[in-house]
């Protein structure tokens, strides 16, 4: 049994695994992921070496967003378990060692929080406060919403109410003492039964100008990163401050590099995701200016960098690497453009041992570490993710059911005589389950839980070393690591011993798409 490394800044350099409940392991038979899944399957996470989870939600929800609209904070979906089940998950996961991290929506709830019930049922309730409600016969701003489409829905009483996601998602009113009394009581709650950190939800947009002016690009954005939401993050830095040991993580999708690490300031969060790192294209220039980037804005505040790959939103990185258009962003993603999967794959085992080598704390979204792929032919009528409908183009493909064994679906994902998975597993996942991949030296299992054991021997800052065009080479301590994103192999430095390699070296050349951790001295 591991235990838990006592220091207050283990965030720092964690790996943390993300679990998405409903697609990691199905313990009750209904097709769907369940905390009983999860206890069940917690042997993989240490046999992983991983430092920390971060759960997707798990509240009551009506499941409009996946749990990304919730009902209650302070309880647990019938579909997943109960919050008796939620506290002996932590209590096990912190003898194996591994810390938890809940997540938190305080943008919005749930149209059937007890808050917003009230809120409709009656236009005097002073429920409407906590949301945001107008009267009016227009439209009160043709905001776009996050997901596509308008923010604004009308209730039968002619009112229209605020949704920056879904109608099914209102949004509170950060400026009233009764939602920020609220959430002060709601991360007590979870940080008293122990918790380590809170991921933080769409948390640049709290606040929303009360004018509610137009978005004007030479004006303030109405709702994305208003100066007030640093007042929330203190007052939750303080909270969290009471107890030891404990993280604040934001979910920011910020581009302008100053106005994120504004977000990581000494008295606000403890770190938040890196999606211009997530973003980059696998491309050396753009890599290592994104590396700089990262790293120059963290130093200034004081805060780990982390780095992130993939997630529940995004499409999977071995799908993503595999295309002509190797960067990601919403605005761009599109579904069924030609993939190199092989390419991909090997792309992907490379990253690993970059996102794993950098200085920070790593995060691993499930299902990577067994280079699973973007599912982009789900039929459309399994699909549930909201922003397909709204927009398009859907998150369902990255959260297919993750393959644990046997050579057809549900590949142990659910019980024998179960109900079918909630989405549709591939065939050709045969070969990537845990159990196809335990022991395969060759595998991006093996590949993972090696670099996660060898990342301990990477200490302190990193710094560039010289290297030929199209590679990245950089030095933590004794050990070089360097990754080959040209077309063309590439020397490797003087070392001793080779202490990693992504794929197979050709007589002292890193072929294209390669990466290796070299011991130096
Ligand atoms: C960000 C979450 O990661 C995403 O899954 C969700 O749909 C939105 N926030 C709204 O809560």
């Amino acid at each position: 049994m591991k235990r838990c490394n006592v220091t207050n800044t283990w965030w720092r350099d964690a790996v943390i695994y993300q679990v998405y409940p409903r697609s990691y392991a199905d313990g009750n038979g209904d097709g769907v992921g369940d905390i009983a899944g999860i206890r069940a399957r917690l042997d993989h996470l240490s046999a992983l070496g991983v430092d920390a989870i971060w759960f997707s939600p798990w509240y009551p929800s009506p499941m409009a967003d996946a749990g990304y609209d919730v009902s209650d904070y302070r309880d647990i979906d019938p579909v997943f378990g109960t919050l008796g089940e939620v506290e002996a998950l932590i209590a096990e996961a912190h003898r194996a060692g591994i810390r938890v991290i809940v997540d938190v929506v305080p943008n919005h709830c749930s149209i059937e929080h007890p808050w917003f019930q009230k809120a409709l049922a009656d236009p005097a309730a002073p429920e409407r406060e906590l949301f945001w409600f107008r009267d009016g016969d227009e439209m009160p701003t043709a905001w776009r919403g996050e997901f596509g489409g308008t923010t604004w829905t009308r209730t039968p009483d002619g009112a229209w109410y605020l949704h920056l996601f879904t109608p099914e998602q209102p949004d509170f009113n950060w400026d009233h003492p009764r939602v920020r009394a609220e959430f002060e009581s709601v991360l007590r709650f979870w940080l008293d039964r122990g918790v380590d950190g809170i991921r933080i939800d769409s948390a640049a947009l709290l606040m929303k100008d009360p004018d509610l002016p137009e978005v004007d690009p030479s004006a303030k954005h109405p709702f994305h990163d208003l100066d007030a939401v640093h007042d929330v993050y203190r007052s939750w830095r303080r909270i969290a401050d009471e107890y030891a040991d404990r993280a604040l993580i934001g979910e920011v999708w910020l581009p302008e590099v100053d106005r994120f690490a504004a977000y990581l300031r000494p008295d606000e969060l403890h770190a938040a995701f890196n999606f211009d790192f997530l973003g980059c294209a696998w491309d050396a220039g753009a890599m290592r200016a994104c590396i700089d980037r990262t790293l120059d804005a963290h130093a200034g505040v004081g805060a780990p960098a982390t780095w992130v790959l993939s997630n529940h939103d995004v499409t999977r990185h071995v799908t993503r690497y595999g295309r002509q258009d190797t960067a990601f962003s919403f605005a761009t993603k599109r579904e069924g453009t030609p993939t190199d999967l092989e390419l991909g794959t090997r792309r992907a085992r490379a990253a690993a041992l970059l996102s794993l080598s950098l200085p920070g704390a790593a995060y691993v979204y499930q299902g990577e570490e067994l280079g699973l792929w973007e599912v982009e032919n789900l039929p459309v009528e399994a699909r549930q993710d909201p922003m397909w409908q709204r927009s398009g183009h859907g998150r369902d493909g990255c959260r297919v059911p993750i393959p644990w064994s046997s050579e057809r679906p549900p590949f142990g994902f659910s019980p024998d005589g179960a109900a079918e998975p909630w989405l549709p597993q591939p065939e050709g996942w045969k070969d990537l389950t845990v159990a196809a991949q335990t022991g395969d030296p060759h595998s991006m299992l093996e590949l993972y839980r090696r670099a996660i054991a060898a990342r301990r021997a990477l200490s302190g800052p990193m710094r560039w070393l010289p290297s030929p065009p199209g590679a990245l080479a950089y030095a933590r301590g004794d050990v070089a690591v360097v990754v080959n994103m040209s077309g063309a192999p590439v020397p490797l430095p003087d070392h001793d011993t080779c202490l990693l390699a992504s794929g197979p070296l050709d007589d002292g050349v890193l072929p294209p798409d390669t990466a290796v951790w070299l011991r130096t001295t």
